[in-house]
């Protein structure tokens, strides 16, 4: 190997072990305010379909960026309609937010979305349990207000920035990618930040605790 390529490798090498990934984070649910002000629109809505989150009042509420074109569309949106059910019986909702600002990674339109879902990923006539809202910018300029309060309160699960990004300025607290996840108190304050790549069993754990505190 010629001694350049060699230091670029162990460059690179270098630059994988730096970018940390942490996980799960415990977020500060001291913050002031809650989510029951905010609201969003269903993707397959009109604004007369608006959810207002005060519908979820006393519920624990997971709230997540999804992506219809990214590795883990298929199953992300399968766990998240299994989360559904297995909480079917209980103060539970999952919220997910199609979010357009890493790789391109929701190349349709709102209109299409609910037939990309069903026919293409995850496919097999995949209906959602849970409201898939509008697309939604959740970091950047013209971020989402909804957006900034949940993941204020939060630090980031991941340490570096992927490439690609759609969006400016980048701030700390960004999501990295699709498939992150906020899970929400029966008080309408963020409790928990997870990494796309967090196994749900931790977050399941964490759905158990905060409904039977
Ligand atoms: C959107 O799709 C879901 C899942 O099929 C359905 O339950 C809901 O009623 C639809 N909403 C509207 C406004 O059509």
């Amino acid at each position: 190997m010629k001694p350049f390529l060699a230091i670029i490798v162990a460059l690179s090498v270098a630059g994988l072990a730096k970018c940390a990934i942490i996980g799960r984070v415990v977020c500060d649910s001291s913050i002031a305010g809650d989510i029951y002000g905010f609201g969003a629109t269903p993707v397959n809505g009109t604004i007369a379909d608006r959810i207002s989150f005060d519908v979820y009042q006393g519920s624990v509420v997971l709230v997540t960026n999804v992506a219809s074109y990214n590795t883990r569309s298929t199953s992300g949106f399968l766990e998240l309609n299994d989360l559904m059910s297995q909480y079917a019986s209980q103060p539970f909702m999952v919220l997910a937010f199609p979010s357009t600002q890493f790789n391109r990674e929701v190349p349709e339109s709102n209109d299409e979305m609910m037939d990309a879902l069903f026919y293409v990923r995850p496919g097999n006539g995949f209906v959602p349990t849970f409201p898939v809202f509008q697309k939604t910018l959740v970091n950047g300029d013209g971020e989402d207000a909804f957006f900034t309060f949940i993941k204020s309160g939060c630090s980031y699960t991941e340490e570096e920035f992927n490439v690609d990004l759609e969006y400016s300025p980048m701030t700390v607290s960004d999501f990295r990618q699709p498939f992150e996840k906020i899970l929400v108190g029966k008080d309408g304050k963020p409790y928990f930040r997870y990494h796309a790549s967090v196994d749900v069993s931790v977050v399941i754990a964490d759905i158990d605790a905060l409904l039977a505190a």
